[in-house]
């Protein structure tokens, strides 16, 4: 078995990075980090990934002139690394058609709340103020609109009475853990294929329907 030569990008805490990072350690894992970068040279996830041996690279978006050469600058490392997937984990910046074309099909995101509901940030505390009874996250590729893109995996969660944004996200990203890696292994094992704005293949129907308990 090849495995893919995958990127993580980070720009802080860095723990759906740790998740990947230890499904990834397992031999039959069909990806392989070969690179973490950050856009903020100060991310803890940065130096985790360093003292677990990993590659490690800060491409500061504050000292480029523009996106543009902001992008091409991470191209560059990415294509030094010879990536051949990319995931977003925790990654704030938006980027351009150019760069997103670049990785069509290769480049993943994870996002804290069911698309297409909640785009953008502050995701629990805007279904907790619209009363939802089930939140969640998904992990999608990524594509030029903002937090749209074919989904490969999602996982639900109940909203509870006694919740609040904290206790609500926390297990919202104890999900983001566990469907991450899967979404990741059934990208890099090229078990599911894109057609249109979905993502067809040995995605297992447990994935997509899972309600974690409380
Ligand atoms: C995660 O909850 C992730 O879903 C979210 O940021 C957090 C990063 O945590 N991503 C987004 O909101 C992207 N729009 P982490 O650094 O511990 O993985």
């Amino acid at each position: 078995m090849r495995r893919r030569r995958t990127a993580i990008l980070i720009s802080g805490r860095g723990s759906n990075m740790d998740a990947l990072i230890a499904a990834a350690r397992a031999p039959d894992f069909p990806a392989e980090i070969v690179l973490v970068a950050s856009n903020r040279p100060d991310a803890p996830g940065l130096a985790r990934a360093k003292a677990a041996g990993l590659a490690v690279a800060a491409v500061d978006h504050k000292i480029y002139a523009g996106r543009e050469e902001f992008e091409r600058a991470l191209q560059i490392i990415l294509e030094t690394h010879r990536v051949e997937l990319v995931c977003l984990a925790g990654f704030m910046r938006l980027f351009s058609p150019w760069f997103i074309g670049q990785w069509r099909d290769r480049l993943l995101n994870i996002h804290p709340a069911l698309l297409p509901s909640y785009r953008g940030l502050h995701t629990h505390e805007r279904a907790l103020a619209d009363g939802v009874k089930i939140h969640g996250c998904t992990v999608h590729f990524v594509v030029p609109e903002m937090d749209e893109g074919p989904i490969v995996a999602q996982a639900a969660v109940p909203v509870l009475d006694t919740d609040t944004a904290e206790t609500l996200g926390a297990r919202v990203l104890a999900q983001e853990h566990a469907i991450y890696p899967n979404a990741l292994r059934l990208v890099a094992s090229d078990a599911v294929r894109v057609e249109g704005n979905r993502v067809l293949g040995a995605l297992p129907a447990s994935n997509a329907t899972l309600l974690a308990p409380p």
